[in-house]
């Protein structure tokens, strides 16, 4: 009994975990657990889908203007050819993890030149991946806490425009690939955040420009999770109210205080079980991606400092109890 073998049957398109290209996994000296790491990865039963965590990310494929570099990208991309996995391609439009030339004070972008490097930027690395991505997540993070925009540098240069102008690039440069919008702290009905991600595929539906899918990417905590109620009506207002045509949950991990305990642990694995439960509910959810499944691979200690343990897979192997968990309600 395996995560994609059984997801498949109950009518999802896939389970999936991300992972890093090797030379950016997030800890050193874990070099003898990577043939184990490889064998869980690459098992079709267990994963049917994957994305890289950090490789197609514009740090790394569009370091100075200009120049594109596909190494780390395409490293987890043939992962996923080699292992007949879904690819889930990761981000274009962000506002982290952006070269440090788009940031420098030095640049002094104006709308034109703005314009015209997040079009050369999509026009670029989804060429460069035409074709071979199942989804693009084509603006990741637009949105603030209170769902009002996030002041990024495009927000600031030219406000909400550069969102559709994502959109209608990539629309244009790989006609296959499945469109999303991205962000986390979507997964509640009533939030106010969730309201501004509504707003953003009304805003491109109302334009003419096309968006297929939302995706949350539900990085949770054990002690205070969604309920699949809470879960599914989120997911039909995306769908069923505004018309996106899938949902899916693109980075879920649930992290606890450290150490851990078998009650954190038991919410954490009412936390997983809720997500597959309710993707299971919801016709336009086609498939789960964990953020990793090795605990020692996981951002979240480096990021959250005091929690940790929020994937499936501890250090030794072993798997959290929020496995089967999962399992149950496939
Ligand atoms: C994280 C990666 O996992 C880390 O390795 C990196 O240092 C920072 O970014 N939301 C996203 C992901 O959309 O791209 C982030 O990934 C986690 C939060």
């Amino acid at each position: 009994c395996q995560l994609n073998d059984y997801a498949k049957k109950v009518g999802l398109k896939y389970f999936g975990a991300a992972t890093d290209s090797p030379g950016q996994r997030e800890r050193a000296g874990y070099e003898a657990a990577y043939s184990k790491y490889d064998t869980i990865l690459n098992d079709p039963k267990e994963f049917g889908q994957t994305t890289p965590t950090n490789g197609m990310k514009w740090l790394f494929t569009e370091p100075e203007p200009g120049v594109f570099n596909y190494t780390e990208g395409e490293i987890v991309a043939t992962i996923a050819r080699n292992t007949n996995k879904l690819l889930r391609c990761h981000a274009l439009v962000w506002h982290n993890q952006l070269a440090p030339w788009v940031e420098a004070n030095t640049t002094v972008w104006t709308p034109d030149t703005l314009r015209a490097a997040i079009t050369r930027h999509i026009a670029n690395v989804a060429g460069h991946w035409k074709g071979r991505c199942y989804a693009w997540d084509v603006v990741n993070e637009a949105l603030d806490e209170d769902g009002t925009y996030r002041k990024s540098l495009f927000y600031k240069i030219l406000g909400e425009e550069y969102i559709k102008l994502a959109f209608t690039v990539a629309s244009h440069v790989d006609p296959d690939a499945k469109l999303y919008y991205n962000d986390y702290g979507i997964e509640r009905p009533a939030s106010a955040k969730t309201a501004g991600a509504k707003r953003i595929i009304k805003m491109l539906k109302d334009a003419g420009i096309r968006i297929d899918g939302v995706g949350m990417q539900a990085h949770l905590h054990a002690d205070s999770h969604p309920t699949v109620d809470e879960h599914v009506q989120t997911m039909k207002q995306f769908s069923e109210e505004l018309g996106v045509s899938e949902v899916a949950f693109t980075e879920l991990d649930v992290r606890i205080p450290t150490p851990v305990n078998d009650t954190s642990l038991q919410w954490q694995k009412e936390a997983y079980r809720n997500v597959a439960a309710a993707c299971v509910q919801v016709e336009a959810c086609v498939g789960i991606t964990i953020w990793d499944f090795y605990d020692p691979f996981s951002w979240v200690p480096a990021t959250f400092p005091g929690q940790g343990a929020a994937l499936l897979w501890n250090e030794d192997f072993s798997k959290h109890p929020a496995y089967d968990g999962i399992i149950d309600v496939f």
